[in-house]
């Protein structure tokens, strides 16, 4: 790793970058990167390090949102996607695809219960536009039931399946029949269910809302009502999946079968993106009629599903799961720990596998702690619909002596806080 710049032109480099985001992308997010002290450019990543252009590392504690699930850059999707570079990136799309089946093929013997069929698209939210369609299809009715602080993208199906009004009040009128109720409440789920109900949709863990953990027995309660209602039931799996919780996918926890579950994020193998919704074939039959009913353009291309195929493959040999629920472990203790001192700093501490998220007694606290945690080497970031949770969903590959300096990182930064803490709050 390094760059071939002198300090003055790295500088320079790193003010050009900052202005053409505030002259040409995203003015207020250019603000808010140079607040919070991410004001640099991201040069080269590999495992769970990112590098900047100034030479400087960082264990990355975000993993791009669960993106980075095998580490950066894992060598052996680099080289699968190398190959099918050479051989062919796009599809015609008017042949048959080897590397969409195989990894179909590959998901279908991995993926709970008797979910068969994927189709592949770009994104996540792509994913829950498919699942949100493909469940009214399949009922030949309409509602949604979803859940309040819910995150299944900004796409205006999704969107609407979204359960935070700040994304969703600007575009409205979004898509009509969803309906949001208590997470973690099946009574609330049953009471929404009606003759037009046709899907309930749920994250296992919802991430964004603050990595919020259900009662263990929410989603076989749900489970079993949605089949008692003959209501489909659409897990969307996107941040949970690929390991990520401590099992290949974090309904395995509770031992429920969904008939719909989305995919993205940790699915490309952190190299290209890709995102798939799958279903049983009672619910798939309904694509039948129309095999082109539901199609994407780029959807299913050779170099995501070759690198999803080899992600897959990297996450079962190197036993990733198991490593997420051994190290997700340690992290969570080690956070908890770090909780007696700072009671009035940290005010829960909570996760499973590698997706932990660290709750603030009060809302200001990350505007200090993030910066400092990233003057630590460390990349942190919020929950989305949750701006008290720091959350910590760092690569499945990260090491043990990594976590360590995860910890002591925090610790510091976490002193800082504490220190400031009666300036700004005046109380100690
Ligand atoms: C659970 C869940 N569903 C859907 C999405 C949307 O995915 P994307 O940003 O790829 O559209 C996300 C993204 O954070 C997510 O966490």
């Amino acid at each position: 790793m390094g760059t071939d710049f002198n300090a003055e032109e790295t500088k320079r480099l790193v003010q050009e970058t900052l202005q053409k985001m505030r002259d040409y992308c995203n003015p207020s997010l250019a603000r808010l990167l140079k607040f919070t002290g991410y004001d640099t450019v991201e040069l080269e990543a590999q495992g769970a390090v990112i590098k900047d252009v100034y030479g400087r590392e960082y264990i990355d504690c975000a993993g791009g949102y669960a993106v980075f699930n095998i580490g950066h850059r894992h060598p052996k999707v680099i080289r699968a996607v190398k190959e099918q570079l050479d051989r062919m990136p796009l599809s015609s799309k008017v042949f048959l695809s080897k590397p969409m089946v195989d990894l179909a093929e590959l998901l279908a013997k991995i993926a709970p219960g008797n979910l068969k069929y994927s189709f592949f698209c770009n994104s996540g939210a792509e994913a829950v536009e498919g699942a949100i369609k493909l469940a009214r299809l399949a009922t030949k009715k309409t509602r949604i039931i979803s859940t309040i602080g819910a995150f299944h993208g900004k796409t205006f199906g999704a969107l609407s399946a979204t359960g935070r009004e700040i994304y969703k009040a600007p575009f409205r009128p979004l898509v009509g029949d969803f309906t949001h109720v208590t997470f973690g409440d099946p009574e609330a789920i049953e009471e929404a269910i009606d003759e037009g109900t046709a899907a309930v949709i749920l994250e296992p863990i919802q991430g964004e809302a603050g990595i919020v953990i259900p009662p263990p027995d929410f989603l076989v309660e749900v489970r079993r009502i949605c089949t008692e209602k003959k209501v489909l039931l659409i897990i969307d799996e996107i941040q949970t999946g690929l390991g990520r919780t401590g099992r290949m996918f974090a309904v395995e926890h509770y031992g429920v079968e969904p008939d719909i579950m989305t995919l993205a994020k940790g699915l490309s193998g952190g190299v290209v993106p890709i995102g798939a919704f799958m279903g049983i074939p009672e619910v798939w039959e309904a694509l039948s009629p129309n095999p082109l009913i539901i199609t994407s353009t780029f959807g299913g291309n050779p170099l995501a599903c070759a690198a999803a195929k080899a992600a897959i493959e990297v996450v079962l040999e190197e036993g990733l799961c198991e490593k997420a629920a051994y190290l997700g472990d340690y992290l969570l203790n080690s956070l908890r720990d770090l909780q007696v001192g700072h009671a009035n700093i940290i005010s829960d501490v909570r996760g499973k596998g590698l997706m932990i998220g660290l709750e603030l007694a009060r809302e200001g606290l990350g505007g200090i702690i993030i910066p400092e945690m990233l003057k630590e080497g460390l990349t942190a970031v919020y929950t989305l619909n949750n701006p008290r949770v720091i959350r910590f969903e760092p690569p499945l590959v990260i090491t043990k002596s990594q976590i360590d300096k995860v910890v002591e990182g925090v610790e510091r930064a976490v002193g800082k806080a504490q220190s400031k803490y009666s300036a700004l709050f005046g109380e100690s």
